[in-house]
């Protein structure tokens, strides 16, 4: 049997090739472990068409959950997001679920690190807890069409249950 050659310094390239291989998923398991960050993983669809159908988006609003836990529901269209503003409480934690009655928008509360992308057909989730009262800019910070600067919403955070 012939024995493969390989260069030196390519076999130091490809051992340096393992290496970062090895750190960059060393890295992502590092921070799932370590912080809880993980890749998104919320997959739940919703037929952009027929929102009008959805109990949960023909009027979507915030809601309390018998648990205390608060709801909001986003629908994102051309160009403003309903329900606008939105009223949330400080120090307890809000799910966002927003979805798109068109194409791909985004949904950025300015000044925190929610921030989620609004793709048609599915529901986008996160929970976040809102420590500061007061009122937020909600920008679209994907490029949704000749508006999508003027594609403003309002979020409240008042320091009780509105
Ligand atoms: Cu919606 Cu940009």
């Amino acid at each position: 049997m012939e024995r493969m050659n390989v260069e030196f310094y390519e076999k130091i390239w490809m051992w340096a090739a393992a290496v970062l291989l090895v750190l960059f998923l060393g890295t992502i398991l590092m921070t799932a472990v370590s912080d809880a960050i993980y890749p998104p993983s919320h997959m739940e669809t919703v037929n952009p068409a027929a929102l009008g159908d959805s109990p949960e988006f023909s009027n979507p609003a915030v809601s309390v959950r018998p648990d205390g836990s608060v709801v909001v529901a986003i629908v994102a269209q051309l160009f403003s997001f309903n329900p606008n503003p939105i009223e949330v409480p400080a120090n307890r934690p809000v799910t966002f679920r927003l979805t798109s009655a068109d194409v791909i928008h985004g949904f950025e509360v300015v000044g925190t690190n929610a921030n989620a992308m609004i793709i048609p057909g599915y529901v986008s989730q996160f929970t976040i807890t809102f420590t500061k009262p007061g009122e937020y800019i909600v920008g679209c910070n994907e490029y949704c069409g000749l508006l999508h600067h003027s594609m403003v919403g309002k979020l409240i955070v008042r320091k009780e249950l509105p």
